[in-house]
């Protein structure tokens, strides 16, 4: 039996966990199938020993039980940045609360870490699974690899170069002490190539959030948000704002609400605003500016906002994933930021990387709504099945050393 605790702490890592815990569950479904058989079998012929069959089951590359458990940071913590999350996307109550919460950078970081290094050292895992690039991933996979315990990173190798983000170091510095690292497009093979990692802990797998928006693509369908707002499919935008960036700045924030405004004319705005973007407008004191054709709206759950990004016209964000989700479902998304780590979604996708000079962006998106459409094309191995690879490939090597 191995041990393996997956990390979640802010809202983009719910729907990557999600899909590896389907996984995790499937295989331990039909690993007792197996060893029911098995035993069944063996009992017929004499027995053989747990080690025995174990180790069989490897070399014949069967899959074995696996105790996957889920630790919760508590990163973000309010019930639509996370419960719903959890809710839709059928995870299981954490096993693991650690009630960290708000803070800066150090606290937030250090706070994680004094707390999952109880919890380690506590079950002794034989691997902690950490996704993308927030606060916790570093926090969790530094705690990890201090206490000698393989760290595998779900999506790693994304780089925006841009060391201003504090995503981008906790991308590089994960990625460098992780033992797994597993990739969503093949930008990441390269980046990890130059940095020195060698290429037995680097594997291609496909994108785990994406493997989300599939499995879920029958559900939102059913979701009433578009009607409730009164949105005509393909004729509205979507905007989400949360990068310190572009709105922890009085001039860049009010700047990007005179953009939606000028855009409010043209097309209905649905506007789900974060905490972050929430709590500054009303520091800066511009909430009356925002024109009533700009639907503000609490932080979404998953399958509303899917269907809300399914059905628009045009994104406007600043958020890693959704450059992701709309490349897959073809919407086209205009990235306010001068840099990506995800550049498949704009050399194949329907991404197009803006920057953060405002009244030009306005000037892309008037052109797309009246036309200017980019035709993209859904990433290599998009396909629903990256969570089945990254869990077929972890057992393999685990079992493996075990028995090394
Ligand atoms: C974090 C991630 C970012 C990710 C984003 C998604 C880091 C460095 N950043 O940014 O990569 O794109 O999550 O949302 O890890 N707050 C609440 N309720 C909550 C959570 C946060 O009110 O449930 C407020 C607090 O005032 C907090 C602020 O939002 O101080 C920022 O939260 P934090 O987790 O520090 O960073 P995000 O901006 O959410």
């Amino acid at each position: 039996m191995l041990k393996i605790i997956s990390v979640v702490g802010a809202r983009p890592n719910f729907m990557k966990v999600a899909p590896l815990h389907k996984a995790f569950e499937k295989l331990s479904v039909v690993s007792s199938r197996l060893a029911v058989e098995t035993g069944k079998r063996k009992s017929a012929e004499g027995g053989e020993s747990r080690k025995d069959e174990e180790k069989n089951s490897t070399t014949k590359h069967q899959p074995t039980t696996v105790n996957h458990l889920i630790c919760h940071t508590g990163q973000h913590y309010d019930e639509k940045m996370s419960k719903v999350f959890f809710d839709e996307l059928e995870l299981p109550k954490p096993d693991f609360y650690l009630g960290v919460g708000s803070g800066s950078h150090a606290e937030q970081t250090a706070k994680v870490m004094i707390e999952f290094e109880k919890i380690l050292l506590q079950e002794k895992p034989d691997l902690v699974i950490v996704v993308g690039d927030v606060n916790s991933t570093i926090a969790c996979s530094l705690a990890a690899v201090k206490l000698h315990i393989k760290v595998a990173h779900v999506e790693a190798g994304l780089r925006s170069f841009d060391k201003e983000m504090p995503e981008e170091i906790n991308r590089v510095l994960t990625d460098t002490i992780s033992d797994f690292l597993f990739i969503t497009e093949k930008s990441g093979i390269e980046n990890l190539k130059k940095s020195g990692v060698s290429d037995d802990k680097v594997f291609f797998v496909g994108n785990c959030m994406i493997d989300s928006l599939i499995h879920y693509l029958p559900k939102v369908d059913s979701t009433t948000i578009t009607e409730d707002y009164k949105l005509i499919t393909n004729n509205y935008i979507v905007v989400t704002l949360h990068r310190p960036s572009n709105v922890d700045e009085e001039k860049s924030l009010r700047e990007v609400i005179e953009m939606l405004n000028h855009l409010s004319e043209k097309r209905k705005i649905v506007f789900p605003i974060h905490p972050r973007t929430r709590s500054n407008i009303k520091a800066f004191g511009l909430e009356n500016l925002l024109n009533e054709n700009i639907i503000l709206t609490d932080p979404i759950g998953y399958l509303d906002f899917i269907s809300l990004v399914k059905n628009c016209e045009l994104v406007i964000t600043d958020s890693g994933g959704i450059q992701e989700e709309s490349t897959y479902l073809g919407v086209q998304c205009l990235t306010l930021r001068d840099n990506t780590e995800r550049p498949v979604t704009v050399e194949v996708g329907t991404n197009h990387l803006i920057g953060t000079d405002f009244k030009k962006a306005e000037i892309a998106a008037l052109e797309i709504l009246s036309g200017k459409k980019k035709v993209g094309k859904i990433p290599e191995l998009w396909d629903g099945k990256a969570a089945e690879r990254i869990v077929e490939i972890i057992v393999e090597r685990l079992i493996r050393l075990r028995w090394s």
